[in-house]
């Protein structure tokens, strides 16, 4: 069964199994109160906790966040740095009560990048949780949705190499299963907040059927009662999967799963 079937399984339930989320916004928060720009992201990783309470209490399975996309190295040198001190010590402090809450931690992206000291607590962070199934907190980090689709390509070119693929039976899923998170389900609710209509190459080969959700709030102002309205307006859609509604409606798309 591809992802893609998978989620049209999920079709129209209230709530969203799998949420992504562009954390956007913290620089103009901390603006507005004549702060620093990392005082606004301390502050989102208060706004990450009660976000990821607020999905376990929903019943969301799976949440991703944006926390630093390949683009980001552009950000003045203090920032960047002041960004991964504050990934190193938030994992510090919080692994062991992810952990006590069944949370499992996983990070997407090009780990290299980071100090021995980040990909030490990211990999021990990841070890510690590996076991947990309440929750799948997934962390994008250095990651992009181009690098994601390039190094899935590249996998895949090796195979053809190596003679263990024909290059005519690559398929959707071949790509799929060889992106970052081959085994969770695709994103079905997106959010991006700050105020910004854009995808920024987040999860791009993932989103292809998500929901996108917008709202101006600033992230670190993002709490439960936001999340709450995000999956309200989650809950009024009508997910097609490129059928029509009336097949939607007369529960077409059941008597095709059930075939
Ligand atoms: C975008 O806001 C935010 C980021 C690039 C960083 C997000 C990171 C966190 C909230 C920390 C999370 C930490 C963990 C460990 C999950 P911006 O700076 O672009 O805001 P602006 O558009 O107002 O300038």
């Amino acid at each position: 069964m591809t992802k893609q079937t998978k989620n049209e399984e999920q079709d129209n339930s209230e709530v969203p199994r799998h949420i992504a989320i562009v954390m956007d916004g913290n620089g103009r928060w901390a603006k507005k109160r004549i702060l620093p720009r990392t005082a606004g992201h301390q502050a989102g990783v208060k706004a990450v906790q009660k976000v990821l309470k607020r999905c376990g209490e929903r019943g969301v399975d799976v949440l991703t966040l944006f926390a630093f996309s390949s683009e980001n190295w552009r950000r003045p040198v203090e920032e960047v740095h002041v960004l991964m001190e504050l990934f190193v010590s938030t994992l510090e402090e919080q692994t062991e009560t992810l952990h006590e809450n069944g949370i499992r931690l996983r990070f997407i992206g090009d780990k290299s990048a980071f100090s021995e000291k980040l990909q030490q607590e990211i990999s021990n962070s990841e070890e510690k949780t590996k076991n947990n199934s309440r929750l799948t907190l997934v962390i994008a980090a250095n990651y992009g949705g181009r690098w994601d689709i390039l190094q899935a390509a590249k996998k895949i070119a090796r195979d053809v190499e190596r003679g263990t693929i024909s290059a005519d039976s690559i398929s959707l899923e071949s790509i799929d299963s060889r992106l970052s998170f081959p085994d969770l389900p695709e994103p079905d609710l997106f959010i991006r907040t700050g105020g910004e209509y854009r995808i920024s190459n987040f999860l791009l080969w993932q989103l292809a059927y998500t929901e996108l959700y917008f709202t101006d709030t600033l992230w670190p102002d993002f709490n439960e009662k936001s999340l709450d309205l995000a999956i309200e307006a989650y809950a009024g859609r009508q997910r097609r999967f490129g059928y029509t509604s009336e097949q939607i409606e007369s529960g077409y798309l059941k008597q095709e799963m059930a075939r």
